[in-house]
């Protein structure tokens, strides 16, 4: 086993004033040291997005995925078709810095699990035969409801050339699994034990880059209530609220302020052990 799940990801961008703005209204707490904004999830003692401010434009600096077993990734990153290299300016030398074929950095930590969040009451759906919820409304009014607050990052969806040659680089150097993909333009990669269906997913693109960072938050009713909620704030785009087919999960994304997406999530596919797990 190497990859154990998504830490953070890091975006270069012109100026982090909004994305401060932005983050904040999603429901991460937020730090901002002179040009570096760095965001977390409630109750988590590390961060899950990092700004780093003064760029010509937003671009994907790099993704940091929890890891074990660093010196086996290190032996097989370089016959997987990717280079190990030296922490960027700005970052410690911690853990394994490598880049995959097509140049994308990743930094590999080796941390301790976040400590697992304490369970929302279950949500209660009836259906015919099964009535779970009397008596009350499953809706409460506006002002009952506190701000949705995401407990983790679960995973991100980044562009490739090449979405073959970037899966083969997870599961063969990172010992990711795949979890499902869709004909050359979209996949899926799982850790191979425990894990959210997917944990870093690639679609094609003529070129590499940041799609969107996904936040889990307890159930769908959350999804949609963040997702409008942030959607009144930023006033930009907005794709949801659905379910998707591959991952099961409920969605809705809103757009950041340079154009890439953020999406809620709630219930998406659990594989305990890829070895058991059909694509
Ligand atoms: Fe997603």
């Amino acid at each position: 086993m190497a990859v154990l799940a998504i830490d953070s990801y890091a975006l270069e961008v012109p100026d982090i004033a909004p994305g401060v703005r932005f983050y904040s209204d999603a429901g991460l707490e937020t730090r901002v040291e002179g040009n570096i904004a760095r965001f977390r999830c409630v109750d988590q003692s590390h961060d899950s997005v990092v700004l780093l401010g003064g760029f010509p434009r937003k671009r994907l600096h790099h993704i940091a995925l929890r890891a074990e077993e660093l010196d086996q990734i290190a032996l097989q990153v370089p016959t997987a078709g990717g280079a190990l290299t030296r922490a960027p300016a700005g970052f410690d030398d911690d853990g394994l810095w490598v880049r995959d074929p097509h140049g994308t950095l990743i930094h590999l930590v080796e941390r301790a699990a976040a400590v697992e969040p304490v369970p929302a009451p279950a949500f209660a759906i009836n259906a015919p035969g099964r009535i779970v919820r009397m008596r009350r409304s499953a809706i409460l009014p506006a002002s009952a409801y506190v701000p949705v607050k995401p407990v983790k990052l679960g995973h991100v969806l980044l562009f490739t050339p090449d979405v073959a040659t970037s899966v083969r680089f997870m599961t063969d150097a990172l010992g990711m699994g795949l979890a499902d993909r869709a004909q050359d333009v979209i996949a899926f990669c799982c850790a191979r034990r425990n894990s959210d269906h997917h944990v870093v997913a690639f679609a094609k693109s003529p070129g590499v880059g940041f799609h969107h960072g996904s936040f889990q938050v307890h159930d769908p009713d959350a999804v949609g209530r963040g997702g409008r909620a942030l959607l009144q704030k930023t006033g930009k785009g907005s794709w949801g609220f659905g379910r998707h087919t591959i991952g099961s999960n409920f969605f809705h994304y809103i757009q950041d302020p340079w154009g890439s997406w953020f999406e809620y999530y709630a219930d998406i596919d659990f594989i305990d052990d890829h070895s058991r797990w059909t694509p």
